[in-house]
């Protein structure tokens, strides 16, 4: 593994290896150093989560970061292009862990600069560190990634994150519900890859009477900043609400996820409840990401 670009990338095998290293890590049986190594996190569009776990993860390493937090004091500003931007960042650090609006960006980085490129969020294509925290955090708390009955709901047209979850979720034999108004459905190209693997999947627009039967429900926020149109953003934002009465008849082993961050999508009254692990799964991003460096700086094999 040269750079982390997308899901589609990962072998079942490579994505196994990476659950065992990140696993490793939280257990304290993998103490990766960083010294002396410099994480450049270049995010052209706003983040908590994936910004400050890289950070998190570089420094429980004893590494460092420098940061890119929008372009507003960079030299971006005076007309420098993309690729002398990289081309510079690169002769300061050591990998390069990107977010931008554009899709392909991340992918394109990789072909511009000789250190390994991490894609943190590229538009509404990929978000594979992200994927891998949430397999993480499947397998913590389902025991396994097979054969599961998994729901992703909400934005799954332009959800990055559910687009690398589904596709990664495709190597171990899963069934999937896809919960959407019908405006936000998975997109084909996706929809087509799962038929080519032989993986089923039935699409839903109703959120509850569909999760009954699931082991892990994963909603997304219905995201206003990827409506060309703010109309109809108006029309859908609050079309559907996860609320505690809609868990009464689930699975004693069903797990609610969210990427985070979340608006109204799932109410706080289900937050103490034990079917969420929307939190715990935020932290389990800092060990999952402390695997990835390791694992594309050579520090662990
Ligand atoms: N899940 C996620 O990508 O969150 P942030 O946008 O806060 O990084």
């Amino acid at each position: 593994m040269k750079n982390l670009i997308s899901m589609r990338d990962l072998s079942k095998e490579e994505i196994l290896h990476l659950m065992d290293v990140t696993g490793k890590i939280e257990a304290g049986k993998i103490v990766p150093n960083m010294q002396r190594k410099l994480a450049a996190l270049l995010f052209f569009e706003p983040s908590t989560r994936t910004m400050f776990s890289f950070d998190t993860a570089m420094k429980r390493m004893n590494g460092d970061t420098i940061i890119m937090s929008g372009t507003g004091q960079t030299s971006v500003k005076k007309g420098e292009s993309f690729a002398d931007t990289l081309q510079t960042i690169a002769q300061y650090s050591d990998i390069i862990i990107m977010r931008s609006p554009v899709e392909g960006s991340a992918r394109y980085a990789s072909e511009v600069v000789d250190i390994p490129v991490v894609n943190a969020g590229d538009g509404a294509n990929q978000h594979p560190t992200q994927a891998l925290l949430d397999l993480y955090s499947i397998v913590k708390t389902q025991g396994t990634l097979e054969n599961l009955s998994i729901g992703l709901a909400g934005d799954l047209r332009f959800g990055r994150t559910v687009h690398s979850l589904a596709q990664a979720m495709a190597l171990f034999n899963v069934k999937f519900k896809f919960i959407s108004p019908s405006f936000l459905k998975m997109p084909q190209y996706i929809k087509d890859d799962l038929k080519s693997q032989k993986i089923e999947f039935e699409e839903y627009e109703n959120i509850e009477d569909n999760i009954d039967d699931l082991d892990v429900l994963y909603v997304t926020r219905i995201q206003k900043e990827r409506f060309a149109d703010p109309e109809d953003y108006e029309k859908l934002k609050g079309s559907y609400i996860l609320e505690r009465p809609m868990l009464s008849n689930v699975k004693e082993n069903l797990k609610v996820m969210h990427p985070l961050p979340r608006v109204d999508e799932i109410h706080t009254d289900v937050d103490n409840t034990e079917f969420a692990y929307y939190f715990p799964q935020a932290k389990n991003g800092v060990y999952t990401r402390q695997a990835i460096i390791s694992i594309l700086l050579g520090e662990v094999r």
